[in-house]
């Protein structure tokens, strides 16, 4: 197969962790005989500095030519005081509304080798965390009219929840077409007890159940379901979500698997296309230090071969590549404990890389 990628690498241990992942690609590329083709671009806090603007169109351009995207992250300290429209992060609104990738699947699997690093009670790691986050990409809070006023308390500011019933649906449906690969079960995660966007968003949801009866549904209020993920993450399966409550429960959902360096995502729209980058931030205090854990990247390249080019033998054996090496006990800092291998971050690529060329099927 022959595949285009746009390479947006960003800011801080961005590049880092998108240096081992593009090895890891090569590497089954090689190892599978595809030929892979990158091109690099720049968004986020390395566009400001040359384009004055965090998403030139020039990216934008060379995202839309490309098969798929690998992103590392954006952001930093030097771009913090900027006004909204001008910082990095908007890099990332930008370029998941303009190519459509409203459906960002974000999996929290706790690996056996890690249940050291879960900070939950062992009793309750013991039963196991296999997550899909499925969050709505490109509406809600982030997208809805947004501004300032002087009212009579002051300066005042405003966000609007707005979604409309089919942008509601085809999240609906992506969350039930993966429920259906996986343990045929979704929670509906919502705020309908106090908000009408959420209203709306619940009887989409179950109408668009439906459609899929061999799959059970359930629903919780955001404030429940932040608290049942620590009390009893095994037993959510696929959880279905707004923007805002997503950003927030990957989150939590990643800190329950031992560390955020550990969760790739996938952004996906109609197509195949789709946008595949680690959910952690561009943590710029550990930034060139060789600090960093690639693994998230690394396990977004899988998501990537499995989602957009449906090469699961490819994505398998970067997978147990990655379980492989951790079960050899090597550790970057944020996941290392006490008798684990201390590596950095292109010693774990290494490894892992290792681990794709050996792998047989
Ligand atoms: C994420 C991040 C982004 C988001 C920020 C950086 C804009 O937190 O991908 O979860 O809120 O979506
Ligand atoms: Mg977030």
């Amino acid at each position: 197969m022959k595949i285009n990628l746009a390479v947006i690498p960003g800011d801080g241990i961005g590049p880092e962790v998108t240096s081992e992942a593009l090895n890891i690609i090569k590497a089954a590329a090689g190892r599978f005989s595809h030929k892979i083709t990158l091109t690099e671009a720049a968004a986020g806090g390395a566009a400001i500095g040359k384009y004055g603007e965090p998403l030139p169109r020039e990216t934008i351009d060379i995202c839309k030519q490309s098969d798929s995207v690998i992103l590392g992250a954006v952001g930093g300290w030097q771009w913090d005081n900027l006004p909204g429209d001008k910082r990095p992060e908007r890099a990332l609104l930008g370029l998941r509304s303009s190519l459509g990738l409203y459906a960002n699947l974000r999996p929290a699997v706790l690996h056996a080798a890690l249940s050291g690093a879960c900070p939950l009670r062992p009793d309750i790691a013991q039963k196991g965390i296999n997550i899909m986050v499925v969050r709505e990409l490109t509406g809600g809070m982030y997208f809805g009219d947004k501004g300032r006023k002087r009212t009579d308390m002051g300066e005042a500011a405003w966000d609007t929840e707005l979604y409309s019933a089919e942008e509601v649906r085809r999240i609906a449906v992506r969350a039930f077409e993966s429920a259906i690969k996986r343990d045929k079960r979704v929670t509906n995660v919502d705020k309908a007890n106090v908000l009408e966007s959420s209203r709306l968003w619940r009887e989409v949801i179950l109408s668009t159940a439906q459609n899929y009866p061999g799959v059970s549904l359930n629903h919780l209020y955001a404030d429940n379901a932040a608290m049942q993920l620590v009390r009893d993450p095994s037993q959510f399966d696929v959880i279905v979500t707004t923007n805002m409550f997503g950003d927030i429960l990957s989150d939590e959902a990643s800190q329950i698997t031992g560390s955020i360096g550990m969760l790739p995502s996938a952004s996906l729209g109609d197509s195949n296309f789709g946008m595949y980058e680690p959910i952690h931030g561009s943590a710029p205090d550990i930034a060139g230090k060789n600090l960093a854990n690639p693994i998230a990247a690394i396990l977004s390249a899988a998501m990537m071969f499995r989602h957009s080019f449906a090469l699961s033998s490819e994505a398998a054996a970067i997978e147990s590549a990655v379980t492989q090496t951790l079960e050899a006990g090597y550790r970057t800092a944020d996941i290392y404990s006490e008798g684990m291998k201390h590596v950095g971050t292109k010693e774990m690529g290494s490894l892992i890389k290792k681990g794709v060329m050996d792998f047989a099927d």
